[in-house]
């Protein structure tokens, strides 16, 4: 890849909006890590644009009720929740450019429209009646997941509406003995009521996704191979996009009293909340997105592909706006090997990560080091997550600069020698060469390789060092500060590499170092001769031993 060559590219970046009914937790975190290095990958180019877009997710009954529960104006709880999010996201260093909530106006407007579009224009809509179980004590209409029951098969109380966990059989709704709502624990009625259907089984709209999913972008072939067993069986089913009073959403044009589900007007939010960062920066919204050089990704977790490679495509499609240029989809995040929980309360609380004392690098580093383009779940394993940031990060990168750093500071008044001569070039070469490899691993996701590759050069530049043993030096001789000077240069290069993945440390080392923010561009130049460095100042903290037991104490 050669730097110089690359084209002007926008490209517009999202994450998937988290609901707005509880805290944010480690799967979320790792998410915005995630898309938050390949974000700052690509800031690093020259001649990119980029644009990276959040929001919080709203509306819906979840949120609706915890509002109530927590006896707030449903306004007031999700603005508090937002802002509460923008700082924590902040200290994780997620350098959203806008994090915005799909309660907003541009989104009201945005969801409005498309929607009359579909139904006017591309004739993509229809109306049917529908029966549902309806909560006398609360008055609202319940979707299947806030339904239990008595199991059709072996009787078993309070399960699924849908599956039995204790026989595992599998069933229809309208099987389930003794339906009542995990709202009220009361038992439940039918009623109907007319529904609003996006018509994704219509021809033209499976057509489409056929042709779209198979022969343009590059998904991954987990993902393919979902959209095959879904569109390929035919199953494709209509999308009841409407919900009944009350309901906390977007008021669907010429009703009375329906609301979008919460799942169509959450997409259009990566838009909307885009708009309203354009409108600020007084950047041309319809522009920018009309532009075809403008690209288009969406980082997602594993369990809502079918919402965004099916539905949100179909809408774009339809609605005719700019259609995704590919969607990133991880796997999840387990701690120890187990699964997150929010029933056991097995899960870590990012906000509480921090205020042990915990550094927000550590996760950063070790995400990106369990991180690549697969599905797979990744595992935070505790034990080998202190060896790779004591052992790795520290003992291996840190120690480059804390080993070799006082020679210069200490002997040669702060200042390098750069002379170096054609004998040292080898490490510098590796280093360098490297870069093709680091680029494309970052540009496909794959972090795991990208520190890999890092890992392996930073492991040669140590045993340089203990080969050359600075230490045995003279304090003046010359070829110490050349030695330094150039351990110094390598360590800058690496400094480039994990810049996405320790965006804090980096700007620590920048002013170590006494040199301007890195970019990729920096790989090509060489420090200058003569020049000072600032007095070392230990970088980065090991992990204390004890965090896995105060970690754990501290599940909530
Ligand atoms: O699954 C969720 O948490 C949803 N709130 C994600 C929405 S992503 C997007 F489509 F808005
Ligand atoms: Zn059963």
């Amino acid at each position: 890849m050669n730097i110089n060559n690359l084209k002007t590219r926008k490209i517009f970046v999202t994450t998937a909006l988290p609901y707005a009914n509880g805290k944010l937790h480690i799967g979320h975190i790792m998410e915005f890590i995630q898309a938050d290095i390949w974000v700052r990958f690509q800031r690093m180019q020259k001649n990119i644009e980029v644009y990276f877009i959040g929001a919080d997710d709203t509306h819906g009954v979840p949120v609706m009720l915890e509002a109530k529960k927590k006896k707030k104006k449903i306004e007031e709880f999700i603005y508090n929740i937002n802002i509460e999010r923008k700082k924590l996201l902040k200290k994780f260093y997620i350098s959203f450019d806008n994090y915005y909530i799909t309660d907003s106006i541009e989104n009201h407007i945005l969801s409005k429209k498309i929607y009359l579009y579909l139904r006017d224009k591309s004739k993509m809509i229809s109306f049917k009646k529908v029966e549902q179980f309806f909560d006398l004590k609360k008055k609202i209409f319940l979707s299947d997941r806030y339904i239990k029951g008595t199991c059709p098969k072996c009787d078993a109380l309070n399960q699924n509406s849908d599956f039995c966990e204790i026989c595992g059989s599998v069933y229809s709704l309208m099987e389930l003995k003794n339906p009542y709502s995990i709202f009220s624990n009361k038992k439940i009625i039918k009623k109907k009521s007319d529904h609003i259907f996006f018509l994704l089984s219509k021809k033209k709209c499976i057509n489409f996704l056929s042709k779209w999913i198979f022969k343009k972008p590059k998904f991954q072939t987990e993902v393919i191979n979902k959209a095959k067993e879904w569109l390929l069986k035919n199953n494709l089913k209509d999308w009841d996009i409407s919900r009944d009073y009350p309901y906390f959403g977007i008021k669907i044009p010429d009703t009375l009293n329906k609301y979008f589900y919460v799942w169509l007007d959450a997409p259009i939010a990566y838009i909307s909340s885009l708009k309203n960062f354009l409108d600020r920066k007084n950047i041309n919204y319809n522009f920018f997105l009309k532009d075809k050089y403008t690209e288009q990704y969406h980082f997602i977790g594993k369990d809502i592909i079918y919402f965004h490679i099916l539905f949100w495509p179909a809408i774009l499609k339809f609605s005719k706006n700019k259609l995704p240029t590919n969607i990133f989809v991880h796997g999840f995040i387990t701690i120890n090997g187990k699964k997150l929980s929010k029933s056991n309360n097995y899960r870590i609380c990012p906000l509480k990560y921090l205020n042990l004392g915990f550094n927000p690098e550590w996760l950063r580093y070790y995400i990106a080091y369990k991180l690549n383009s697969k599905i797979k779940d990744i595992d935070l394993n505790i034990d080998d997550f202190i060896y790779r940031i004591n052992s790795d990060l520290i003992g291996k990168y840190i120690n480059i600069p804390s080993r070799i750093s006082k020679f210069i500071c200490n002997n040669f008044n702060y200042k390098l020698n750069t002379n170096w001569g054609v004998k040292y070039y080898y490490l510098l070469r590796n280093i360098k060469g490297i870069f093709n490899n680091i680029y494309k691993f970052y540009e496909e996701r794959n972090f795991k390789k990208v520190l890999y590759f890092i890992m392996k050069i930073i492991n040669k530049i140590n045993i340089y060092i203990n080969f050359n043993k600075p230490w045995n030096f003279f304090k003046k001789d010359k070829n110490l500060q050349k030695i330094c000077s150039y351990l110094l240069e390598c360590f800058r290069i690496i400094t480039i590499y994990l810049k996405p993945i320790l965006p804090l440390l980096s700007i620590k080392i920048e002013k170590f170092l006494n040199i301007n923010f890195l970019s990729w561009l920096d790989i090509k130049k060489t420090l200058p001769n003569n020049h000072s460095i600032n007095y070392y100042k230990h970088l980065l903290k090991k992990v204390d031993l004890n965090i896995k037991e105060k970690l754990f104490k501290n599940f909530y």
